[in-house]
């Protein structure tokens, strides 16, 4: 699978004038087409870990002391909040697939929860339009999941005591670390932080923002950290913690209450699996909907012939671009919390239904989003974030995506508590028909109740090839999410790239509304010249085109490590 990156850079002085057309070709058929990059992953033969600097080194420092994948997955995780406080999410919530070394696969779900106060029409004004107060203020935030996932996950699972998991972030929070570049500057131009006294106040030193290099400190996030190291979860959502949130909310005008915190509870819930070729892909199940993308689109690929033009082709861009759509229109309507909404997967992911979706995509032509409406699958009823992955010695896996939802959440920190809150609310269909903050037009699928959950397009993947484990990844980035998971697996197994080309690789985002194609530089412009001869909206865009990618690889007696550039994803192992 692998190419031999130094023997294909070996061949770049050769190409050269009337042979290059003919070496260029024969690289296509010899490397099936890897586009040349030439940049290598962190490589281990033991165990890896890839994760938002510098918290990669905590999961790497609770593996060498022992612990298993779990164990430093959940480090990982409460490290992230000092690391990565843009989506380090003990105020949000997110998901964990886990397989273990003895073959066995499970998911943990902890996802927020609308409060026991939200109500399905509560971000409409007067008039019946959606406000914006489910993305900013004290009303967004749904009921925090990830210190009772973390608990479920390390309690079941994982190999170390509690404390000794949590150990390295109270002492990344307390004595501080460095702060790398891409922090400072994020923190300097946070507009969300902006508006908020607390947030300041945690987020910059005596009202001055924090230069690359100077040691950043969270001692209030220590305090609550080393709070729940010795009460457990409960010290979060009943404890201390909980109390100091719930008086938050109430003095804000926030939903959550005592009541709410006393009640979340995480899900263990079996993780959504299929076929890709002979790869075994263990994904998200529902609220999230990522895991049913990445198989549907997967499953429309096979057998399409769409890799025969190779990596950044129009054909093979519009064969992927034409999934996506397919799958977005079905997500937006049907999928919900499967403990409210009957979610029809089986009949989504039929392999006749499947195969009447592939019919319908014209290999010549765009197929127009107004014309393709969602399918029509058995079992119908008439609707800022983080990644990291990990893989033991023994062999076991963790894929971990969670979340604030926007960046840094809603901006609201809890005073005396360091850390933010999420604005998950505004995953949830504030009203059918309107776009939410990643333009998702979603059905009554997923509109508000107590205590439910809003769908996600968070994918934390495992894939095995033949049986053997292959891969870990996911990323964040909204509904970009399952687009980017899919190019990035397609780039290694269809295009032979190793684990960090393909991570770097430009990719393309279509989500069946805006009916576009949104494109990275590096795609050529011919080619979209070339897609919009085939009908398709195709255009760069400025902002974010796609989802990050934080991606372990297993290949050939190698532990491949490959953070995404587009943030500050690294890996590390040994
Ligand atoms: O669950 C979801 O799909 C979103 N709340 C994820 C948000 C996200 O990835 C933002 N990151 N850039």
């Amino acid at each position: 699978m692998q190419q031999n990156r130094f023997y294909r850079m070996a061949f770049l002085p050769a190409i050269s004038g009337a042979f290059s057309a003919f070496f260029l070709f024969s690289s296509v058929v010899v490397f099936g087409g890897a586009p040349l990059y030439g940049r290598e992953p962190v490589r281990a033969r033991h165990a890896m870990v890839v994760a938002s600097q510098p918290a990669e080194q905590v999961g790497v420092e609770i593996l060498r002391k022992g612990g298993n994948a779990v164990d430093a997955a959940v480090a990982v995780g409460f490290a992230l909040n000092a690391a990565y406080p843009f989506a380090g999410a003990m105020g949000g919530g997110g998901f964990m697939t886990i397989r273990l070394a003895d073959g066995t696969s499970t998911f943990i779900d902890f996802r927020e929860e609308a409060p026991g106060k939200a109500s399905k029409t509560m971000y409409l004004d007067a008039n019946g339009n959606a406000t914006r107060e489910s993305a900013t203020g004290w009303k967004s935030s749904g009921v925090p999941g990830t210190v009772r996932g973390f608990e479920l996950a390390q309690k079941k699972y994982g190999k170390l005591k509690w404390a000794e998991d949590l150990a390295p972030a109270i002492a990344m929070a307390q004595q501080g670390f460095p702060a790398p570049y891409a922090l400072a500057e994020s923190l300097r131009t946070a507009r969300s932080l902006a508006g908020n006294a607390e947030s300041k106040r945690v987020f910059q030193r005596d009202g001055k923002f924090y230069e690359q290099g100077d040691t950043i400190t969270f001692p209030d996030l220590a305090r609550t950290l080393t709070r729940i190291a010795q009460g457990g979860a409960d010290e979060f959502y009943l404890g201390e913690t909980a109390h100091t949130l719930a008086a938050a909310m109430e003095a804000n005008g926030g939903l959550i209450t005592l009541d709410d915190l006393k009640n979340y509870k995480a899900i263990e819930r079996a993780p959504l699996t299929g076929k890709y070729r002979n790869y075994t892909i263990i994904t998200a199940p529902p609220p999230s909907a990522g895991g049913l993308g990445i198989l549907q689109m997967l499953a429309m690929l096979e057998g399409s012939g769409y890799e025969k033009g190779g990596f950044g082709s129009a054909s093979a861009l519009h064969y992927e671009a034409e999934v996506m759509r397919r799958f977005y229109a079905d997500r937006n309507q049907y999928i919900g919390d499967p403990d409210f909404v009957k979610n029809p997967i089986a009949g989504l992911l039929d392999p006749a239904y499947i195969a009447s979706r592939r019919a319908s995509i014209d290999p010549a032509h765009a197929t127009p989003s107004t014309v393709l409406g969602p399918g029509k699958p058995a079992g119908t009823e008439s609707s800022e974030t983080t990644h990291f992955d990990v893989v033991d010695e023994q062999g076991n896996a963790v894929a971990v995506t969670f979340t604030l939802n926007g960046g840094y959440g809603n901006g609201i920190t809890v005073p005396g508590l360091g850390f933010l809150l999420n604005n998950e609310m505004d995953d949830f269909t504030s009203k059918p028909g309107v776009a939410n903050m990643f333009g998702l037009i979603q059905g009554e699928a997923n509109t508000i109740a107590p205590g439910k959950r809003p769908v996600s397009s968070m994918a934390p993947t495992i894939v095995l090839r033949d049986g053997k484990l292959f891969a870990v990844l996911g990323g964040p980035g909204g509904s970009r999410i399952p687009s980017a998971i899919l190019q990035a697996f397609v780039d290694v197994v269809d295009f032979g790239m190793n684990a960090q080309d393909a991570v770097d690789a430009p990719r393309i985002h279509h989500q069946w509304m805006p009916d576009r194609i949104t494109m990275e530089k590096g795609l050529s412009p011919d080619t979209i010249e070339a897609l919009k001869a085939r009908g398709h909206d195709a255009r760069y865009e400025g902002g974010p085109v796609t989802a990050e990618v934080e991606m372990i690889l297993i290949d050939g007696g190698w532990l491949q490590g490959a953070g995404d550039p587009r943030r500050s994803g690294t890996g590390a192992g040994y």
